[in-house]
């Protein structure tokens, strides 16, 4: 007997001991039933400094993305919605995972090895975002839950059949997000397929660096010292222009605000900056390409890709008819996205980098958000 006394004491004096080391942690709920009964899950990824990222399964879209200010005050930085039929019912791609071709086909179109596949035409004469359930529109498999020391994520699963939405082959796709405990927000993109098909998987958040309002006064700076202009259907032109000396040029950072209204025939277009910048890349590697600071809170946000472009908008289309989180409603340009992308229409356009995934190939590519603050 006493030596089962000792033994405890002993084991309640080790315990008080061993200090409780602080984990990153994942937690899943259910974020609601689809229609056809399938159930939508959600994952709350959660690092020790209380960086909070949701993601559910439907459209593998990242619904929250909590991060502190130069304060330590948290705020949910992307816009989207409370509840699944939000997302069901009105959502211009908040948080999702775009996909199997992000932004536009023109006249939704291509010819490929001499065979030309026709897409849906959902956004005036053009295919877009992969057509009318494209990969935001489809509740994702869960595969992997992962937990270490210094990140927790998941693996999210998508096969994509031959033919669907008018694309080739079967495209078996996995994203991978990861929150580690540095502040980043890991999204990883793979895929391989059984015929040749253009691939081009990008996440769409909405930021909003201040938790709300106008996105004017963020300042932004691209490496970027191109762009491809568009035509009057947001199609590029084929043309790789240079920034400089005109309202595209985000080199050395300005306000979102300072020249959208200018009267250049490119912002007219899609009311706002709507266009693929050209990424200056020196290598394949993961590069930083955007550069956000919300001055008033001192939030900033970096983004990092190894892809080759990236379609700065900033919410142009957006005009106060949807009610988002918190019953807000999401007025015009009060939310910015940064799409990491090939050329939008590459398919089409023979000078810009190949987006056709080949059989025996994998589609490997990444973009890391990385959120800090400016002192
Ligand atoms: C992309 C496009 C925009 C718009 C949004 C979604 O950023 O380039 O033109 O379609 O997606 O509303």
């Amino acid at each position: 007997m006493r030596t089962y006394l000792v033994i405890i004491a002993l084991a309640v004096i080790a315990s008080c001991q061993i200090p409780e080391l602080p984990m990153p942690m994942i937690e899943r709920t259910s974020f609601g039933t689809l229609p056809d009964g399938e159930e939508v899950d959600r994952f709350q990824l959660r690092n020790t400094a209380g960086v909070e990222a949701s993601i559910i399964t439907y459209g593998a879209t990242l619904t929250a993305l909590t991060v502190p200010d130069r304060d330590g005050f948290m705020e949910d930085i992307v816009l989207g919605h409370d509840t699944l039929s939000g997302y069901l019912e009105a959502n211009p791609y908040f948080g999702s995972i775009v996909g199997r071709y992000a932004n536009r086909i023109a006249g939704g179109s291509f010819t490929l090895d001499g065979e030309t596949h026709t897409l849906a035409r959902n956004n005036g004469p053009n295919h877009l975002h992969g057509g009318v359930r494209g990969f935001d529109k489809v509740n994702w498999e869960v595969g992997e839950v992962i937990e270490d020391t210094n990140q927790v994520g998941l693996t999210l699963n998508y096969v994509s059949a031959d033919g669907e939405e008018g694309y080739p082959g079967t495209l078996t796709v996995r994203v991978t997000y990861l929150l580690t405990e540095d502040n980043r927000l890991i999204v990883d993109y793979e895929a391989i397929t059984d015929k040749a098909t253009p691939v081009n998987l990008t996440q769409h958040a909405y930021f909003n660096l201040a938790g709300g309002g106008s996105i004017m006064g963020h300042h932004l700076t691209l490496a970027a010292s191109h762009y491809t202009p568009v035509d009057s259907t947001l199609i590029p032109t084929g043309e790789i222009l240079p920034v400089e000396g005109t309202v595209f040029d985000f080199l050395g950072g300005k306000r979102i605000g300072d020249q959208i209204d200018h009267d250049d025939p490119q912002l007219l277009y899609g009311g706002g900056y709507d266009h693929n910048f050209v990424l200056n890349r020196v290598s394949r590697d993961l590069m930083l390409a955007a550069t956000v600071l919300e001055p008033e809170s001192g939030r900033i946000l970096e983004v990092h890709t190894t892809k080759p472009g990236i379609q700065f908008y900033t919410g142009n289309f957006l005009d106060g008819s949807i009610t988002g989180k918190k019953e807000v409603r999401y007025g015009r340009r009060t939310g910015f996205c940064l799409e990491t992308q090939y050329y939008p229409d590459s398919p089409n356009q023979t000078n810009f980098p190949s987006a056709i995934l080949r059989p025996g190939k994998v589609y490997q590519t990444q973009t890391v958000f990385v959120f800090r603050t400016q002192e």
